[in-house]
Parts: structure tokens; C-alpha cells; sequence
């Protein structure tokens, strides 16, 4: 907001749909109102924009069809503000509002029995703000507005004391002051309510903080960039306080969506995005990603890629593991180095250590596949499953091709391409019988030679 940063995020994606952390900035005011103990949250749209489609769940949208500036925005939604008692109004581009700040205005407004509370601080630089200014008991006479600065006096651009944007309101003295408000330059200004409000005999409180983060308004990318380093140290701070450890916290990257548990450790160059959960005990890093999946207790994921897999509690990730969608590692399984599953369930205690790609199959508890076994789930039209049962022992190369069936207990010999099914307890082997040709080498010189 500060003078010299650009005012556009030249952006396709509507400014208050950005993410931050992960979710669109206009979620976290709604979560921070409803957390302050806001009853109904209403969001003032411009029709087309999407931005109604996008709102959080149970978020009302009030589009606002006629008029420029703040008071029209706040006039859209002037069905729901008449059927309300007290209205708090925040911007949608200010992510960082804190429940507590917002509780905190409320507070003041209600024990003051102030007609209107504003938020306020001296701790920004005030360019391009609303500057306030106080009546002799005390309260807030009116704003004046510095977004331009001819025939603003002297004195009003000295003042350090600006407004932030965030508003308690009697609401019907909000609503009958907004109907004689005024236009400016096209644009009908919310703060141009107070004197109205004061000459009515309302009082008008301020409630000054320091909390500069809850003032930041996002106008640009820079801005954007700003606010998400804060958020993340926000959470990360969250997580540490609730027992999770960071080894490398300026590394990481964790979504606002993010469970983690008790005593897990978060290593250096971990990326956790989305509906993701980690279980308590788990250690995951360094150099993971996880994008909406879950890790049970105690798990071990490291230098891996996990997108919508589901990791049961102590089971071993990687190094250099990929779980796609629909892998299932149960309890104590190991998934190894070069490995990558997909829409596969590797049961209890199974092993894939090394080098395999395995599709569409189903791994019994406590088998062991070998090195570089592929299952060849795509005959070009349809995916086809593999199922392997339990204390299974492949050897390596092999391959299946599916779909196929290996009993319980069952074995197949290094180098098969498995087409039949294997029954319990049986050796399947499929390929050539070695052959050794005698004197090879000696004949083939020869020849050479001439
Ligand atoms: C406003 C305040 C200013 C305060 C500043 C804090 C007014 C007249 N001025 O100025 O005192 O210091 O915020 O950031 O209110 N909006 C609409 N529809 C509109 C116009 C605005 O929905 O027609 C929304 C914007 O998307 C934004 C919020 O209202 O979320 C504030 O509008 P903005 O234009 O940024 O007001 P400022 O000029 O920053
Ligand atoms: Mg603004």
C-alpha cells in the first residue's frame, strides 16, 4: 500500500481469489470473521467476476450492480445489513485481519456504545489512507481522504493516524447515513458517514492497533508476496506451538488446510499443499512434496512425491519414491528408491524397495517384490488389475501382465513376464531356459581375424 508499489496484479484470476497459502484470500476474512464470532458473513461481489462461485461455504454473496465506491459496495448488501443489529465491515484484500483484531473491535464498539468503531493505526506510513480526524472529547469527528492530495490541508496530511479499512456499525444508523452520503468524483465514500452519524448524535470510537499485518492490503504481486511469507511464518508458528518441529523452517512451504500431529518433524525443502494430514511422530523430508494426501503415525516419508496417496502409520516412503493418486501403503509397508505407485494398495508389511512401477494392483500383507517389477496395467484400450496375494516372494524383472492373479504364498523367477495366474504357493516362472553355447568366444575371434 506504501507509496511506489503498483496498484494491479495484472492478473486473469479475481485480486481477492489470489491464494495465500494456499487458499484464496478472500477465505481467510471469512475465517477470521467467523472465528471473531461473526453470526451471517455476507461478501460484496461485482457481478461476472466468479468471485461469487468461489466464496467459502455458507459465505452470502451481495452483488453490487450500481454505484462506485466503498458506501455503494456497502449499500449492495443492504438487505442483510437491515436485518442485522451491529455490522462489521473488513475488505476483501486485506488476508491478514486476525480474529482476535476483529473480536477486539467489536468489543470496543459494544462497551463504548459507540454508533460506529474503527479500526486504526500510526504505525504505517499513511500515504494514499484516510487520515483521522479526532473531535476535542476524544472520538473520531471524520476522515479525510489522501488517495489524492490537492486541496487536502497541511495539517490532515501530517497526521499518522489512519483508518485500515475495518468498521463496527449501529447498523441502522450505518444504513440511514450512507442514503444522504454524497458522491466524490462518481464514488460514494463509506467514510463520509461519520460526520452524518455524529450530527445525529451518534459517537464514533476508533480502536488504534499495532498490529500492522492486519492492516496489509494487497494491491499488487508484491504485496501478495509479502502477505504469503507472513502467513506462512504464521502457521509454521501455529504448527511449532502445537508440538511439531522444524528443522529448516525457512525452507518449507505448508498450505492453511494442513494437519500435522504431535512430535512430527518437518525437515528442510518439504512442501505440504492442500487436504494433506501427517500424523503425529511422522518425519517427512527433506525434499518432499504432498499434495492432499495423508501420513499416519510415525511414518517416514523422504525425498519423495505423494499426490492423493494415503500412507498408513509407520510405513517408509522413498528416498525417491512417487505415489499418485490412489496408492495405498498400509501399516509398516516400505515403498523403496525409484519406485512409483499408482492406484494400488501395497499391504501390511509389504515391501517395494527398489526401481518398480506398480498400477492398478493389489499387494497382500508381508510380500516382497523384488527389483524393477512392473505390472503392465494398459493393454492401449483399458486398465486391467493385478492382485498378489499375501507373503508372496517376486523375483526381480518380473513383470505382469494384467490382468493376473498370484496366490498366497507364491513365488515367480527373475526375469518372468507373468501372464497366467500363479497359484498359492507355487513358482511361476516364464522365460527362456539359459542356453550356453560352448567355445563362443574363441570361434567368434577366429573369424574376425579372418
Ligand atoms: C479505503 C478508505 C480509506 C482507508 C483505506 C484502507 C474509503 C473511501 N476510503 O480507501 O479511508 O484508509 O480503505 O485500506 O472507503 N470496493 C468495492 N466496491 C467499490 C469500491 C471498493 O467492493 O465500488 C471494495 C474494494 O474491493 C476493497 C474495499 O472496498 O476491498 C476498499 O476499497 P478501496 O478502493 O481499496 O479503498 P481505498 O481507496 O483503499
Ligand atoms: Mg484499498
Amino acid at each position: 500500500m506504501a507509496a511506489g508499489h503498483g496498484t494491479r496484479m495484472l492478473s486473469e484470476v479475481p485480486k481477492v481469489l489470489h491464494p495465500v497459502c494456499g487458499r484464496p484470500m478472500l477465505h481467510w476474512i471469512v475465517a477470521a470473521a467467523r472465528e471473531a464470532g461473526a453470526g451471517e458473513v455476507v461478501c460484496v461481489v461485482r457481478p461476472g467476476t466468479g468471485v461469487s462461485d468461489a466464496l467459502p461455504e455458507g459465505a452470502l454473496a451481495a452483488e453490487q450492480t450500481e454505484g462506485e465506491g466503498t458506501g455503494s459496495a456497502v449499500l449492495a448488501a443492504r438487505e442483510r445489513i437491515a436485518a442485522a443489529e451491529t455490522v462489521l465491515i473488513l475488505s476483501g484484500d486485506h488476508p491478514l485481519v486476525s480474529a482476535e483484531l476483529i473480536a477486539d473491535l467489536a468489543a470496543t464498539h459494544g462497551r463504548e456504545g459507540a454508533a460506529a468503531t474503527l479500526l486504526t493505526t500510526e504505525e504505517l506510513d499513511p500515504a494514499g489512507y484516510g487520515r483521522i480526524v479526532r473531535a476535542p472529547d476524544g472520538g473520531v469527528e471524520r476522515i479525510v481522504e489522501t488517495k489524492h492530495t490537492e486541496g487536502v490541508a497541511p495539517e490532515h496530511l501530517a497526521t499518522r493516524e489512519i483508518n485500515i479499512g475495518a468498521y463496527a456499525f449501529d447498523a441502522e444508523a450505518l444504513l440511514s447515513a450512507l442514503d444522504r452520503v454524497t458522491e466524490t468524483g462518481g464514488e460514494r465514500y463509506l467514510t463520509d458517514v461519520f460526520p452524518l452519524i455524529r450530527e445525529s448524535g451518534g459517537r464514533i470510537s476508533a480502536h488504534p492497533t499495532r498490529d500492522t499485518t492486519s492492516a496489509m492490503g494487497v494491491n499488487d504481486r508484491a504485496d501478495l508476496a509479502a502477505v504469503e511469507r507472513l502467513a506462512q511464518e504464521r502457521l509454521l508458528t501455529m504448527h511449532a506451538r502445537n508440538g511439531v518441529s522444524f528443522t529448516a523452517p525457512a525452507t518449507v512451504s505448508i498450505d492453511a488446510g494442513v494437519e500435522i500431529g504431535e512430535d512430527a518433524v518437518i525437515d528442510a525443502g518439504v512442501v505440504l499443499r492442500g487436504a494433506t494430514r501427517v500424523g503425529a511422530g511422522a518425519v517427512i523430508g527433506p525434499q518432499t512434496t504432498i499434495l492432499d494426501s495423508s501420513v499416519g503415525e510415525g511414518a517416514r516419508v523422504l525425498h519423495s512425491y505423494l499426490d492423493r496417496a494415503e500412507v498408513h502409520a509407520r510405513a517408509g516412503i522413498g528416498p525417491f519414491a512417487y505415489l499418485r493418486p490412489g496408492a495405498v501403503v498400509e501399516e509398516g509397508a516400505k515403498i523403496g528408491t525409484f519406485v512409483e505407485i499408482k492406484n494400488s494398495r501395497i499391504g501390511r508389511g509389504a515391501k517395494v524397495p527398489h526401481l518398480s512401477y506398480l498400477g492398478d494392483a493389489d499387494v497382500g500383507e508381508n510380500s516382497n517384490i523384488a527389483a524393477a517389477n512392473v505390472t503392465a496395467n494398459y493393454d492401449g484400450f483399458e486398465k486391467h488389475r493385478t492382485t498378489i496375494g499375501k507373503d508372496v516372494k517376486t523375483g526381480v524383472d518380473t513383470t505382469f501382465v494384467a490382468p493376473v492373479d498370484v496366490g498366497d504364498g507364491a513365488y515367480t523367477g527373475a526375469g518372468s513376464v507373468i501372464t497366467d495366474d500363479i497359484p498359492p504357493g507355487s513358482l511361476g516362472m516364464a522365460r527362456a531356459r539359459q542356453e550356453n553355447v560352448d567355445g563362443y568366444a574363441e570361434r567368434a575371434k577366429k573369424k574376425h581375424e579372418g
